[in-house]
Formats: C-alpha cells, structure tokens, sequence
C-alpha cells in the first residue's frame, strides 16, 4: 500500500470544516485591523532563504534542483517571499503597507504532535512604520486573532532582541560566544548561560545582571539593570508599547520576556511569541516582531514586522480545550420516492441550489426510510419527500428532522 510522506496529513471533511472556519474567524480579524490578503509562490529560489541565514538552513529546508538546474525551496515560512514580492513589486505602495497571508510551510523538522514537516500559516507583515503603536497594534492583532479563534488559554511574552544584543556588546562578547549564547538563552538554561559568561571572562556581577534581566519580567527590575544608553532607550519603546496594549486593547495577561530570541536570523527589536500551554512541548502558537530583509533583498530601507501563527497549531489548542466549533449542515435532503420522480426532484434540488442553499439528493435510489436515515448523518435540517401523490398537486412532503413534524408544501411557495 503506497503511503502519506512523513510529517505531512489528510485531512477528513469534517477536519477541513474546522480549519475553514477557523481560516474565516483569522481573516476577519485581519481585515478588521485593515490588512490585506496577498498570496506568494510555495516555492522560491533556494537563495531568498540562505541569503540572510547562510547555508546551514538547507539542512532544515526542502530544496531541490528543477529539470533547468535552478537551485528552489519549497518555503520554510512567508517573510522572506512576502518581503522579496514587496520588492519587486509593491514598494511605490502607500505606508504603512498591511499584508496578510494563509500558506503551506514546509520544514524538515523532526514530525511530533503539533510539528509537521507540512504546515500551514496564518501571517501578516506591516511594511513602513515602527511606531509604538504599530508595534502595539500588531502585537494586540496577533492576540486577537487567536482569542477570536476561540483560544481561551493564552500567554504572551514581549522581549527586545536590541536590548539584548546591547548588552552582548556592553560585555564585548564575540558574535562566536553570542552564537554559543543564543541557543540556551531559548532554552531557558539560565544557569548554564551564566557559566559561560563566567568562561567567558566576563565579571560574577555583570554575569549576574544579564541573567537577571534574561528571567525577570519586571520591567522596573530590569530598568535598573540596565546601563546602557541604547538598552534605555529601547526599553522606554517597549514600556510604550505594552502600555498601548493594556490601555488601548484591554489585554493584560502579556509578559516581558527578555529571554525571547526567535529562531529565525532577521530579527531585531521588539519580538513576541504567543503560547498555548495547554499543548505541552510545541506550545507556541505565534512568533513575531521587528525585521531587517528589505535592504538585503535589493530595496529601500523601510521599517518592517510581522508574526505567523501556526494554524494547525490553534486547531490543536482549541480541540485540547473542547472547543464547539459549528457543526456542517445540510439544508435539505432530497428523496425521490420513484424513478419517475428523479427528473423532478433533481430540477427541485437545482433551483434551490441555484438560491445559495445547501442541497443533497438521494443518488442510490433506496427507499424513503434508507434515505431519512442517510439524510439525518448529513445532519441535514430538513428532508423533501417527492413522491406520485404529491407532485400531482405540485406539493412535497417537508419533514423537519428534529422533530420529525411532516407538512405539505406547494412547490412554489418553497421556490419563492
Ligand atoms: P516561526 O516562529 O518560525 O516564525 O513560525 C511561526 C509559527 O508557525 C510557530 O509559532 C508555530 O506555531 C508554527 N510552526 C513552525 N514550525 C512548525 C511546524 N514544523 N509544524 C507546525 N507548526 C509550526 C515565522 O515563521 C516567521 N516568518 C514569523 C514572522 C512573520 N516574523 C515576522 N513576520
């Protein structure tokens, strides 16, 4: 028997129900917030992915050579695409441009619950602004987005990656002893970090206040903590902009979180993750913040951010909290008793159609029992018994099918 590749999924209709719903909440939201949809290849040239973070990424990509010898990638995420179109083609656009986009990512991930090596996207990028309040509001859109969804347990974490790097060039840390740094700074090994401070040569007390400010989420605390005229000024930013997200769009369970460092290589400023902890290991539903690409992708320097929420990952998230997500209807089941009542029943079941409602017809020409009994699996609302009788005062039998009330109704009246 031929197989699913590894890491990728079927999804049934009832699966695809839900997550079109759920596409249709995210849009919404989006659109209330004024962005616009834009759509970009599922793949692109291998080097729109290595340019910024080198070859080591072709390691976590599907890349390939097509039959002209192009080297391609199938897209790991949609930054890099939707940065590399805005310079192309967008760039004479009115700022603040606001871009969003549904996509298939592909990684070549390890494959667990809530990691794929296909998955999909639910993004935006705002090109030409980096106001507190831009900032703000796409911080306060992503949040939305997902307790719009239904999400009910959320956490968001708020860092600055500018404080950070400042702090790694007040010590003078090599960009090596950095890249040592980043990884357990993401994996939260806080005493670790300090050690290799320590072997780093850099003083116990400054050693200290890095770690200290890498796990207090008091922004008092790390306000004294911090020396260094461009960390306060970055800082001051980021007080302004969680004080927007408070005031302005009433969310109050945010954190600082200075530890944030994103995986992804373009990152600067202000960078936020959105979690769901009640999805255990891959729990992170969302992860964005400030950018450089535009300038490395031939373009005019302008400011840039964006996030991705992980779609299947909120899927998740909302089956783990017994979300109720609407169930499929059908609004009519159609049940010719006789042969010679096809012709009719399926002229019935186009003209309904043709209104905009959901119409299902019996096709196996099995008796009316077989057919109410099919008909309430499609959960249909109601069942239209076309038979001899009937039709002879241009009527049919409508059953409601929760009750099972049956009336007689002029095919007319049920047309208009
Ligand atoms: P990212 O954090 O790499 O950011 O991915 C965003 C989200 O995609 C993650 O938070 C996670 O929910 C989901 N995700 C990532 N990998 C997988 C996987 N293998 N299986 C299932 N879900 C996954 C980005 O991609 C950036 N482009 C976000 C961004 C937009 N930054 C600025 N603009």
């Amino acid at each position: 028997m031929l197989k699913i590749p590894r890491g990728t999924r079927d999804f049934t209709s009832e699966e695809m129900q839900k997550r079109r719903y759920v596409e249709e909440v995210m849009r919404k939201t989006f659109e209330t917030f004024g962005y616009k949809q834009v759509q970009t290849p599922t793949f692109e040239t291998l080097e729109l992915f290595t340019a910024k973070s080198g070859d080591t990424i072709i390691e976590e990509l599907y890349s390939f050579a097509d039959k002209g010898g192009r080297d391609l990638a199938l897209r790991p995420e949609l930054t890099a695409p939707v940065i590399r179109f805005y310079v192309e083609k967008l760039q004479m656009e009115p700022k603040p441009l606001k871009l969003y986009y549904f996509g298939n990512c592909y990684r070549y991930d390890r494959p667990q619950k809530g990691r794929y090596r296909e998955f999909k996207q639910a993004g935006c990028e705002i090109i030409g602004t980096d106001t507190a309040e831009a900032n703000a509001e796409l911080i306060a859109m992503a949040y939305k987005v997902l307790e719009n969804a239904g999400v009910k347990k959320l956490v968001l974490n708020i860092g600055n990656l500018n404080i950070l790097s400042s702090l790694f060039s007040q010590f003078k840390l090599t960009k090596d002893q950095q890249k040592y740094l980043i990884p357990l700074i993401d994996k939260s090994m806080f005493e670790d970090v300090f050690n290799a401070l320590r072997d780093f040569n850099i003083k116990k007390e400054d050693a200290s206040i890095l770690t200290e400010i890498l796990q207090t989420s008091d922004i008092k605390k790390i306000e004294n903590l911090i020396m260094d005229e461009i960390a306060e000024k970055e800082l001051q930013e980021l007080k302004n902009i969680v004080s927007l997200i408070e005031k302005s769009f009433g969310i109050k369970n945010y954190q600082i979180k200075m530890s944030i460092v994103r995986g992804l290589d373009y990152y600067r400023g202000v960078v936020f993750e959105i979690e769901a902890p009640s999805l255990g290991a891959e729990k992170q539903l969302c992860g964005g913040g400030a950018y450089e690409l535009i300038k490395l992708f031939g373009g005019k320097e302008t400011p840039t951010a964006g996030f991705a929420i992980g779609f299947d990952r909120t899927i998740l998230a909302l089956e783990l909290e017994n979300y109720e997500f609407p169930n499929p209807t059908l609004d009519v089941f159609i049940i010719p008793v006789t042969e010679d009542m096809v012709e009719k029943s399926l002229n019935i079941a186009q003209n309904l159609r043709e209104k905009g409602i959901k119409v299902d017809i019996d096709l196996l020409r099995r008796g009316v029992g077989k057919s109410l009994k099919y008909a309430s699996s499609l959960n249909s609302k109601k069942a239209m018994i076309v038979g001899p009788e009937e039709l002879e005062k241009d009527s049919v039998t409508i059953r409601n099918m929760k009750t099972g009330k049956q009336e007689l109704k002029k095919i007319s009246d049920i047309l208009k």
